[in-house]
């Protein structure tokens, strides 16, 4: 990109092909996102002002992180945002990028809440960045929600997100490994939805993980053991204790674990309704588990 005139519509061309050449996702939407970033525009504008010449400082601004793209930097994590649940969101990579999938759990938490009498107490088991809690909080008018992860880093950003969106009253972070960061007497401990994405990838998955996911996105969020299951199994020890009757466990799976993940659902007797669900590429993405009254 030498230091020439340079317009925004040359700019898209440009980067859209250099990344294209270079193999990174959709290349296009990659160029406009990191424009947006740089010269402070929504993606509307980019087309509005397609003749605008771009200044030095921003092209030299712009170079730095087009070279990081192009290495297969996530942009998210390049322009410090993304949307979910068509919410902007803060992401830093001391969170997973939350992923359109996860769309789904909140779509089923929010129906599951929607249709039952307020208040709804719900628990959001591995948080991260804060999206499935904001998301359902700003989707169910009459909801309290107490989210935990382990990762106090991760918790900042959440608590950004909840606060750019307005939402301190209906969500409270709390630190700490999975049920832990609740304490009994101060907190509220019996939940109508318990929540979860949490990390699920296996030994042999993390090693077959796409690169990038692996190199730029944090271990902590993604890997649970040598089956992927950890994470499950502790949940699993403590649900009873934290979900009303007639409550509703929704944690998202991997794609190969729903027989393991039903299998634990049954055996664990306290469920009246068990379902795995399927994604948009037809793989196992969602496990429902109603609770006995
Ligand atoms: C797959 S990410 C999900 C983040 C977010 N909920 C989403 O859907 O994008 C899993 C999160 O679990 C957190 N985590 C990992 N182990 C944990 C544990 N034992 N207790 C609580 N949180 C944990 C990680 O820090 C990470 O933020």
């Amino acid at each position: 990109m030498a230091l020439e005139i340079w317009t925004i519509k040359k700019l898209l061309e440009w980067i859209s092909e250099y990344f294209e050449t270079n193999g990174v996702d959709s290349p296009r939407l990659s160029a406009e996102l990191l424009l947006c970033h740089i010269l402070k525009l929504e993606r509307i504008q980019l087309y509005t002002l397609y003749d605008r010449v771009v200044q030095a400082d921003q092209l030299t601004a712009l170079r730095a992180l087009v070279k990081r793209g192009a290495e297969h930097e996530p942009i998210a994590y390049l322009v410090g945002r993304c949307e979910f649940y068509s919410l902007p969101l803060k992401i830093t990579p001391d969170c997973l990028i939350p992923r359109p999938e996860t769309e789904h759990l909140v779509e089923r938490s929010v129906d599951f809440l929607r249709n039952r009498p307020s208040p709804q107490y719900v628990l959001d088991l591995c948080t991260g960045s804060g999206c499935i809690a904001a998301a359902i909080a700003k989707n169910v008018k009459d909801v309290r929600i107490v989210a935990t992860d382990i990762c106090d880093n991760a918790l900042k950003v959440a608590a950004e997100n909840i606060h750019r969106h307005k939402l301190e009253d209906k969500v409270t972070l709390l630190c700490g490994d999975l049920f832990d960061a609740i304490i009994e007497g101060l907190d509220q401990t019996r939940f109508d939805l318990i929540v979860s994405n949490p990390p699920y990838v296996s030994d042999l998955e993390y090693e077959k993980l796409d690169h990038n996911v692996k190199k730029y996105e944090p271990k902590l969020a993604l890997y649970a053991g040598i089956d992927g299951l950890d994470i499950y199994k502790r949940i699993m020890e403590k649900v009873d204790q934290f979900l009303k009757p007639d409550g509703a466990l929704m944690m998202e799976i991997g794609y190969a674990q729903g027989p393991a993940i039903q299998q634990m659902l049954e055996q664990s007797g306290i469920f009246k309704e068990i379902n795995i669900e399927k994604d948009f590429a037809n793989n196992d993405r969602i496990a429902i588990a109603k609770k006995l009254l």
